[in-house]
């Protein structure tokens, strides 16, 4: 039997919603999941990226989308702060949730939403996208297996480089009560995942965070030490002062060995008793780290794939809400200890 497709609307027409657009787009042969509908604000905006996607619906209003177009699910790719109240409203409507990331700016916010999808019952998705890499997956199952013995570091470094034009040129950016923070919170989310999804949760961390090159009120410089759970250390380092911006580094080290992964390519693969993989063929031309937009959008259509059937097959989404807030829970440590210059423990109380 044919099952049917998950239909979507999305609120937001930005470059997390045209991510999200494309990932769709290259599923929509599997028949699982198609975008239907858009909110903007603006009708001139809302309209281009219908006429742009060949959308049906296009909306100004996110209420108005969520009670009269034909969907099942919403995703929401707006400004940080906006996350939580969209996705209440869509899940008092009855409707599944895939939220981008960071899913919200505190946990109480976070915990308030994972609470309404449990209310309605209706599945609560984090667009946490590079948990679907296949390189990271080959680390993590590696990690898992215990290929690389006993963890005893994990270290995660995003020395990316942002002008002051971007933080000016849309108002939410580069304030506490709008984007959350700044550099740990939008750029380094990804890789402090990707460390903790692989290493295990902290049990407890100290701190410094700083605001070096910027007129921003939030950090655009951050350092974190950490020990975590299985007993291992950790490093998170993120920044978007770091000139000219340099490729996202993630690295594993066990009893037995090492991996190493240099934006999304495996640089360093070293286990005892193995042979060597160093540095995979190059996809330098990526620059993921300068210039998102050129990443392809496959690890999005992977996984919007896994959310769909989830919703389709009532079960919880590969990336579910409490998922999603583990990487919050680790970026508002490090906030709290850089503020206080205490060590904070886990877990986090609000
Ligand atoms: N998963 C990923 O890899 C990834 C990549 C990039 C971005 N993102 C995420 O996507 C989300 C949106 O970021 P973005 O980079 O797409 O931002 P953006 O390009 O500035 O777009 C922001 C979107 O939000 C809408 N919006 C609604 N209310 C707004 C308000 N009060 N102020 C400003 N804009 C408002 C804007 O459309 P209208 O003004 O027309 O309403 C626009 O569509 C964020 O959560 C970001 O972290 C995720």
């Amino acid at each position: 039997m044919m099952a049917e497709t998950v239909k979507f609307g999305i609120v937001g027409t930005g470059v997390g919603a045209n991510f999200c657009a494309n990932g769709l787009s290259m599923i929509r042969d599997s028949g699982v999941a198609e975008l239907v509908a858009v909110t903007s604000r603006r009708e001139e905006r809302a309209k281009e990226f219908a006429s742009k996607w060949k959308l049906k619906y296009w909306f100004t209003d996110h209420n108005e989308m969520i009670e009269k177009a034909p969907i099942d699910a919403v995703i929401v790719s707006i400004p940080h702060y906006m996350h939580h109240p969209i996705s209440i409203d869509a899940m008092k409507a009855g409707k599944h949730v895939l939220v981008d990331k960071p899913m919200a700016i505190s946990l109480k916010e976070a915990d308030e939403m994972i609470e309404e999808s449990k209310r309605r019952n209706v599945k609560l998705g984090v667009i946490l996208q590079s948990r679907f890499d296949p390189t990271f997956r080959k680390v993590k199952s590696a990690v898992d297996e215990g290929r690389f013995g006993r963890m005893i570091l994990g270290e995660a470094i995003v020395e990316w480089f942002r002008t002051q034009e971007y933080y000016d040129s849309s108002s939410w950016r580069g304030r506490w009560a709008t984007e959350g923070g700044g550099a740990l919170i939008n750029q380094a989310i990804h890789t402090i995942d990707l460390l903790i999804w692989i290493m295990g949760s902290p049990k407890y961390l100290w701190a410094q965070i700083d605001t070096v090159a910027h007129k921003i009120e939030v950090e655009d410089i951050a350092v974190a030490a950490i020990r975590f759970e299985n007993g291992a250390l950790g490093v998170i380092q993120g920044s978007t002062a770091t000139y000219p911006g340099l490729p996202t580094r993630l690295e594993i080290h066990g009893t037995k060995g090492t991996a190493i992964i240099e934006g999304e390519v495996l640089k360093r693969w070293s286990i005892m008793g193995e042979e060597e993989i160093i540095a995979e063929k190059s996809k330098e031309g990526l620059k993921s780290w300068a210039r998102p937009e050129l990443v392809p959008a496959t690890n999005h259509a992977s996984l919007i794939r896994d959310f769909a059937e989830a919703v389709r097959d009532d079960r919880e989404p590969f990336v579910n809400g409490q998922e999603g807030r583990r990487s919050l829970e680790v970026i508002m440590a490090i906030y709290k200890s850089g503020r206080s210059r205490e060590v904070v423990e886990f877990p986090l109380a609000d």
